[in-house]
């Protein structure tokens, strides 16, 4: 049972889903208009000033980049109304995940958040990650990154009771994906190609709905600690191996404090304690809808919130009526 956290008791859930909401519908003004850069520096100026509005002493662990490549929410920066007096924690963050998808109007983006106690969620550099997810129910370790593609795909069919066909398993659209994609399909199993999105992509193994049985490829390492914390709350297991490409990146995991470069996380390494994870959806997808402009001035907008002690997971939908939403 994971353990109540007194700090996090102080931060009202709810507060997080404000968060999201603000940077979503900020970066909603920017759906399909082709400017990626511009979407996500609204959702980052929302998320920053929302972030500053609450009663909390925050450090970013998971943010935009580091300091001297993002003006804000760099790692490493403080947020909150109670820097040094409120109750510390630490803050992984992705105020639009899916700047693509946004500037093309397609699924799945995303405002994104977790919160823990200082300390609790892996300060992962930006790099790949090797991630292999899977469902609740299923025997710790039944699947793992040292195994291949094909015994990981037999082992979840046995457990689950259906032939290794009947898999479905979701992948990044990639060219990187190709070989993983030709095992997944030679050994018969449906492939939900997605155009960008793990997080959300990760996630859906937890929901029956989507039919996703397991999440395989290669994406972002900091989405790979974001939906270890959603996995936290609702259960389902996620294993990541940071993916080094050349003497830069692995400086920079030197610089993090990684010494051992093959290291698999499993989902408690990478988010451990008590954790809340929200989002919100900026475009509709398999996790949220997205947001909605009617006539009048309303704006709606779908969020979720979930924290890791309780199981709690409470779905928000949110009415704006503010002429700034
Ligand atoms: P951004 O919002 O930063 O564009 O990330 C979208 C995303 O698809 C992530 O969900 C994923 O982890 C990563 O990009 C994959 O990276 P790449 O596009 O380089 O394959």
């Amino acid at each position: 049972m994971v353990k109540r956290s007194d700090v996090l008791e102080r931060v009202l859930v709810l507060e997080m889903v404000r968060v999201t909401e603000y940077a979503a519908m900020a970066a909603s003004h920017l759906v399909g208009r082709g400017d990626e850069k511009a979407a996500d520096a609204a959702a980052v100026d929302a998320m920053r000033d929302a972030l500053n509005e609450l009663a909390f002493d925050g450090t970013i662990v998971i943010g935009e980049g580091e300091r001297d490549e993002a003006p804000m929410l760099y790692i490493g920066e403080k947020v909150g109304a109670a820097i040094g007096t409120g109750p510390k924690i630490d803050i992984a963050l992705d105020p639009l995940e899916g700047t693509t998808i946004t500037a093309k109007a397609g699924p799945n983006a995303l405002a994104v958040l977790a919160i823990a106690e200082e300390g609790c969620l892996l300060n992962a550099p930006d790099v790949y990650m090797e991630k292999l997810a899977i469902g609740p129910g299923y025997a710790k370790d039944l699947v793992s990154l040292d195994k291949s593609v094909t015994e990981n795909v037999e082992a979840l069919a046995k457990a689950k009771g259906v032939k290794p066909a009947e898999i479905i398993a979701c992948v990044l659209d990639r060219p990187r994906h190709e070989k993983l994609i030709a095992e997944l399909r030679a050994i018969g199993c449906g492939v939900v190609l997605i155009p960008d999105g793990d997080v959300a992509g990760v996630i859906a193994v937890t929901n029956p709905e989507t039919t996703v049985d397991i999440y395989l490829g290669q994406g972002g390492a900091p989405e790979g600690v974001l939906a270890a914390a959603a996995l936290r709350c609702v259960g389902g297991q996620i294993q990541g191996r940071l993916v080094f490409r050349n003497d830069d990146e692995r400086l920079r995991a030197a610089k993090w404090g990684i010494t051992d470069l093959d290291r698999i996380y499993d989902t408690e390494d990478m988010a451990k304690g008590d954790v809340i994870f929200a989002a919100t959806g900026v475009t509709d997808g398999s996790l949220l809808d997205g947001v909605k402009r009617f006539k009048g001035g309303l704006v709606t907008t779908e969020s979720v919130v979930m924290r890791a002690s309780s199981g709690t997971v409470r779905w928000v939908r949110g009415e704006h009526r503010r002429s700034e939403s």
